[in-house]
């Protein structure tokens, strides 16, 4: 995937004027508020949890009020938000937090995660965002616009292992929090399950972009290269090797009229799922290298 970030140029720019969209979203960020927003933004819309989030921060303004408070307090203020066993979940991470942190919301993320109803992505998100750790934080929507973005294919046909692999390449290390909250937002308004591509900042670096949303694109016959998902480069490289047999990256390039690095990619992929086997060469991307399809499997 290196060189491959580039695919994502233009998300922090649009990202800027959503900066402040959310109370939680502040220059530098009072972990504790971020910790109480994600948990509250697991399994509720962002647009309900600002007014729940604030009334919360306005009851429990601090890890040490909140866990100073009965949980029925903190069930109360939760009402409203559903999936209460998350409010009682945060109540025993701000008592783990004032006895085992002295008060600060740990910056590791495996500390975090070891919080109750810290889960690796909520431990990830609070991270980046309120200590700028140069982690992704990979929920369903980053998952869906990193497999379409990197992968060509839609999320479910792309093994999670190879989602964070691509997702701890791409996370943009100036500004992690900007950088995997601009995802959120993305997959929110653009990188939908119905995606709106004309309006996508990254459109122009998608694998998938026009594939999804324009039905006309996906029946086209043929493809330009550069145009061609990851999909129908896979396919190629199958079919090639299943007419032609062994043969080189530069074969694979010459007979399919793909480029050599989505070939390079499409082989790293094949070659990680088992269906091909690739010289080391290959894998790194030259065009010696060479492929054939796997025996076993
Ligand atoms: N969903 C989860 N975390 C979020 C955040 N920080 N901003 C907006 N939406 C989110």
């Amino acid at each position: 995937v290196a060189g491959e970030v580039a695919r994502l140029d233009g998300l922090l720019d649009w990202y800027a004027p959503r900066r402040g969209a959310y109370p939680w979203r502040r220059p530098n960020p009072d972990p504790y508020a971020v910790l109480v927003s994600e948990v509250m933004l697991q399994q509720t819309q962002a647009a309900r949890v600002v007014p729940a989030f604030e009334s919360f921060m306005a009851r429990f303004p601090t890890v040490e009020a909140l866990a100073g408070a009965p949980a029925a307090a903190v069930l109360r203020q939760w009402s409203g938000l559903g999936y209460n066993r998350r409010a009682v979940a945060l109540s025993r991470a701000a008592r783990a937090i004032a006895r085992n942190h002295g008060g600060q919301v740990p910056r590791d993320p495996g500390a975090l995660a070891s919080l109750p109803g810290v889960g690796p992505y909520t431990a990830s998100a609070v991270a980046s965002f309120a200590y700028g750790s140069g982690v992704p934080a990979i929920d369903t929507n980053v998952r869906r616009i990193l497999a379409r973005v990197f992968h060509g294919l839609e999320p479910a046909e792309v093994p999670a292992g190879d989602v964070r692999l691509t997702a701890e390449e791409a996370v943009d290390r100036t500004d992690p929090g900007a950088w995997n909250q601009a995802l959120m937002d993305l997959g929110r308004e653009v990188c939908r399950a119905r995606p709106r591509c004309q309006a996508c900042p990254v459109a122009k670096g998608c694998w998938s972009a026009g594939m999804l949303s324009d039905p006309a694109a996906r029946a086209r016959p043929r493809q330009p290269p550069f145009e061609g998902s990851l999909r129908q480069v896979r396919g190629a490289v199958i079919r090639e090797l299943a007419a032609a047999g062994d043969q080189s990256v530069r074969s694979l390039v010459r007979r399919t009229g793909h480029v050599a690095d989505r070939i390079a990619f499409a082989v790293a992929a094949l070659s990680a799922e088992g269906m091909v086997e690739a010289d080391p060469a290959a894998l790194d991307g030259r065009v010696e290298g060479r492929v054939r399809l796997a025996e076993s499997g």
